[in-house]
């Protein structure tokens, strides 16, 4: 362990004092990570503390044993009692007096120090008075949050916000979002919800559009990646700002065109997309995105003799590798998705003049998540080469369509580019890589998912039961989990949370957030220094928004949450909760098993 002092010392204890002592010389991360001790939930409580404390034993009577369970009690407010500590630094009955004293590297508090006098009886034979002193550095918890609402709202930005722009205390100090406190939804809907802020969404889609009007001198379009959070309401919200959408599957399609998002602004996307799904696309005049040989198959089989020709975008893998994770990284040679760059040329030929296809554009999609802004760059200057080819081949393309992948804020130390950072630099690539190769501007297709509703959504759940496993973790369960957000135990995803009705409390203690199914991996947020809460207590995660009700799951047979949509005070559900009954719909009972008993 070495932390550096103010004063040099590099080390845990005073090494003078323990060279004679070789008991208390044992070594300090052991002592701290002592099976029985509940260091994690102290250490949180120690370091946010500069003053005297007192360890006082525990378990009267037993205090000669060098593994006592110890308080630690802040003597500056008397009675509150800061935690359970196991650790052999004293063995005698009296209260042991320290003073800690927090360290400083610049205005970061890298760790705690404690002084004490040690009246030596951790060694029988000894009764020398010496000063010791420990340090004890930060652990990694997480802090449950510098407050969301307050930290620092980018209104123009939405993704670089930890909770949704219109998040706000009313005058009871309750969290609201859309001038809704959430805890009343949760009354009013139940646990777990899905709140989502229109506010937020609109100004996302208003980000997108006018930074490509602001860096981009052609046209353009950004298209909402659906596959985030797929629904009427959004499709419609997403419509009226003018973006268009892309679909995955026929479910998603449908809902784009139920949901009022004109046909001519809607692209199909996927690496396997079933005659069905192609169908509904080229009869509904929806740009498909051709991911391999089998869409083009498929396509021309659907087309009629003389038909209009299918509008076609061909999605290629760039080669550009990015930093995300790897589950959500697609531009990379080894990836599933789209056409292999060296496949490029022979599909143009092979497209070239035929009746049942038209070749509108090009795609590429580099990864998820992502805070660099480099691949994007390097990306625009692969798709330019690849529109170079298609217009000398003479195919009629006028989409260039880079995909999406921005990345959000979901805990304090994510810090995302802007939209309009993001926009920026992917537009002057565009331009500039267009004027090297003496193309005339494409029409600039982005396809943000993430950035444009994860920020808008807050997951509300209700505290249930609480296990403390002595020594090594406190559990807090809540009603929802894995089968709403499926995040965590996917890609190890954070979170950042706080109670719904007390956003400002005090972390006092380490918990970690478990869902309520049957899996141990079922962990919404691990080792998180978080208010003391009690069953009923509703606590909110923020940046929900998407990937979680698309990718929600029924496993347990846990019907799927509520969605709300909230905005100016009022609350309209946009998605109703499952019931149990409905997941019962789709199950048959064979006669003869019926019978059985
Ligand atoms: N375009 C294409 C072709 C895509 O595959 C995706 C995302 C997007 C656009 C939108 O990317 P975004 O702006 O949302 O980063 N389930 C993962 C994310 C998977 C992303 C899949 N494709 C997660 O929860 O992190």
């Amino acid at each position: 362990m070495g932390i550096e002092t103010a004063s040099g010392r590099i080390h845990g204890c005073d090494l003078k004092a323990c060279r004679d002592r070789p008991k208390c010389c044992a070594p300090i991360d052991q002592r701290l990570n002592h099976p029985r001790a509940d260091t994690a939930t102290l250490m949180d409580r120690i370091h946010r503390h500069s003053g005297d404390l007192q360890f006082v034993h525990d378990q009267p009577g037993r205090g000669k044993s060098d593994q006592n369970s110890l308080l630690c009690v802040d003597t500056h407010h008397h009675s509150a009692v800061f935690g359970k500590f196991s650790f052999p630094l004293l063995s005698g009955p009296e209260p042991l007096q320290c003073k800690a004293i927090q360290l400083q590297t610049g205005r970061q508090v890298v760790g705690t120090q404690l002084s004490w006098v040690d009246r030596g009886l951790t060694n029988q034979k000894s009764t020398a008075r010496v000063t010791r002193l420990l340090t004890l550095p930060v652990r990694p918890t997480r802090r449950s949050m510098p407050h969301p609402y307050e930290s620092g709202c980018d209104l123009n930005s939405p993704n670089r916000n930890l909770a949704p722009v219109t998040a706000e205390l009313d005058d009871q100090g309750r969290l609201t979002v859309g001038g809704c406190a959430l805890s009343e939804l949760a009354n009013r809907y139940g646990t777990p919800l899905y709140v989502l802020d229109e506010v937020s969404i609109r100004k996302a889609c208003q980000a997108y559009r006018e930074a490509l009007t602001r860096h981009y001198p052609g046209p353009s379009l950004a298209i909402y990646a659906s596959k985030a959070n797929s629904s009427l309401a959004l499709t419609a919200l997403v419509a009226s700002e003018g973006l268009g959408l892309d679909a995955v599957s026929a479910g998603e399609l449908m809902t784009a065109l139920d949901g009022g998002m004109p046909a001519e602004r809607i692209v199909l996307h996927g690496n396997n997309k079933s005659i069905d799904e192609l169908t509904l696309a080229y009869r509904n005049g929806v740009m498909v995105v051709a991911d391999n040989q089998h869409d083009l198959d498929c396509l021309q089989k659907i087309v009629p003799e003389g038909g209009e020709p299918a509008r076609l975008m061909l999605r290629f893998t760039p080669g550009i590798e990015c930093h995300t994770h790897e589950y959500i990284r697609t531009g990379h040679l080894d990836s599933k998705f789209g056409f292999d760059p060296d496949q490029l040329e022979p599909v143009l030929r092979q497209l070239q003049g035929c009746s049942w296809a038209r070749v509108e554009g090009l795609h590429a999609h580099i990864g998820s998540q992502i805070f660099e802004l480099e691949p994007h760059r390097d990306l625009s200057a692969v798709m330019a080469d690849a529109l170079r080819l298609a217009i000398d081949l003479g195919h009629p393309v006028r989409d260039l369509n880079v995909g999406g992948g921005l990345g959000i804020r979901y805990v304090e130390s994510d810090d995302p580019p802007s939209i309009d950072a993001w926009v920026k630099v992917v537009a002057e690539a565009v331009v500039a890589a267009c004027k090297e190769r003496g193309l005339e501007l494409p029409r600039l297709l982005c396809e943000p998912g993430r950035s444009l509703v994860a920020p808008a959504g807050v997951t509300v759940y209700t505290v249930g039961s609480r296990k403390v496993v002595p020594g090594i973790r406190t559990y807090l369960s809540v009603d929802g989990g894995m089968s709403d957000n499926p995040r965590p135990i996917t890609y190890q995803s954070l979170y950042t949370t706080c109670l719904a009705d007390r956003p400002l409390a005090e972390a006092e203690e380490t918990v970690t957030l478990a869902g309520k199914h049957c899996e141990s991996g079922d962990v919404l947020l691990k080792d998180l220094a978080f208010p003391a809460c009690g069953s009923g207590e509703i606590l909110a995660i923020f940046a929900t928004g998407a990937y979680n009700a698309s990718m929600s799951s029924n496993y347990n047979r846990i019907p799927r949450p509520a969605a709300v949509l909230v905005h100016g005070g009022d609350a309209e559900l946009v998605q109703r909760r499952e019931q149990p009954e409905d997941l019962l719909r789709y199950d048959l009972m064979p006669e003869r098993l019926r019978s059985v008993n």
